[in-house]
């Protein structure tokens, strides 16, 4: 297998941090380029001389040119990642989710990139009330960081010319123990106050919300370096596990925990349900999500038996908003 020099924006974040040492494990190099914003997470894997970490803003498009430089692929992941992050201050979220982006996109043409990775969401479709949310539906993202990723979509497709060829994923949310741990994603939540509090709050708990283990994720993104150009080019693929309602997470996370945990209901006017249809990408590229929700929450599980997850509740470092708030970033 030919190796490649694979630019990964945001790689330091809770999917690069499971992502990056699978694709060094391969024998590809790695730059890392990020901020950096939830601190060293490759601190057992930064000796590798394959691993180039860079420290910088997407939006200093002089720093991209410099360390992109000799890179065929790019996995573009940066992003200030979550609703309530994004409209903490709308006009820092939309200057590095979209205004960064044509320019990225630009850089990666001029400089020789072939394949470009992009994570978008299955939030862009908004609710649908279609059984299966496939990729030809219309989008209708319903908030602004979900707006944006519809639109650098475009961007990207927009951009596709001979020798360049741009894939977008729309992943489910993502579960599971990473290095870099998010705990303000549905199933992570709810194993958090699961173990340390004996308890699972469900609001409402009809709504449906599809997730991803953070392996299947990444082993995806994996896949995505090698999949035949012509297999990707210019694609769009939902992909998600099982579309389950909070109820039957909360019940998979009881579950698995194999202890007295209360399920408390509490009523909320938000009752939408997402859902997302991966019917296309099995079909395509032969990928199916292999591990389960369960065993998601067991990884989280032995992380804490392991003492590897500290001050769960406080850590601002699991919580993308926690941190925003606190690192002040202009
Ligand atoms: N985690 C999920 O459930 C999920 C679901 C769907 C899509 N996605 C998408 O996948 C990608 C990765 O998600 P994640 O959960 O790993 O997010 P994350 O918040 O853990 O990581 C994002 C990384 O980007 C970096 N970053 C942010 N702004 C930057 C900037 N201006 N310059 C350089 N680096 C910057 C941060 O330091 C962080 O390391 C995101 O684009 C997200 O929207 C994630």
């Amino acid at each position: 297998m030919k190796t490649k020099k694979i630019f990964i924006t945001g790689g330091a974040g809770y999917v690069g941090s499971s992502l990056v040492p699978k694709i060094l494990q391969l024998g590809h190099e790695v730059v890392v380029f990020d901020l950096f914003m939830y601190g060293d997470v490759f601190f057992n894997i930064k000796k590798n001389p394959k691993l180039k970490l860079v420290k910088s803003d997407i939006r200093n498009s002089k720093d991209i040119r410099k360390h992109i430089k000799d890179c065929d692929t790019v996995i573009h992941l940066a992003c200030i990642s979550n609703d309530p992050s994004f409209e903490l201050n709308p006009e820092l979220g939309k200057s590095i989710n979209y205004d960064a982006f044509k320019p990225l996109v630009e850089i990666s043409k001029e400089e020789g990139i072939e394949r470009f990775i992009y994570a978008s969401s299955s939030s862009v479709y908004g609710v649908k009330n279609e059984l299966e949310v496939t990729e030809d539906l219309s989008l209708e993202p319903l908030t602004d960081y979900s707006k944006y990723k519809a639109l650098c979509e475009e961007i990207l497709l927009s951009n596709k010319e001979k020798g360049f060829y741009p894939l977008i994923i729309r992943p489910a949310t993502v579960c599971g123990y990473a290095q870099r741990l998010r705990l303000d994603l549905t199933v992570n939540i709810l194993t958090n106050h699961a173990i340390n509090n004996g308890i699972i709050k469900v609001f409402g708990g009809s709504q449906k919300r599809p997730n991803i283990n953070i392996d299947d994720m990444t082993d995806l993104y994996l896949n995505c370096i090698n999949y035949p150009l012509d297999k990707i080019d210019s694609k769009v693929f939902n992909v998600g596990y099982e579309n389950h309602s909070i109820d039957e997470i909360a019940d998979i996370v009881r579950n698995t925990l194999k202890k007295k945990i209360d399920i408390v209901h509490e009523k909320t006017d938000d009752l939408r349900s997402y859902h997302v249809s991966s019917k296309k990408i099995e079909k395509e590229l032969g990928f199916v999500p292999k591990r389960t929700i369960n065993e998601a929450v067991e990884s989280i599980n032995q992380a804490f038996n392991k003492k590897l997850i500290t001050n769960s509740m406080i850590d601002n470092r699991y919580y993308n908003i926690k941190t925003m708030q606190n690192i002040n970033l202009q």
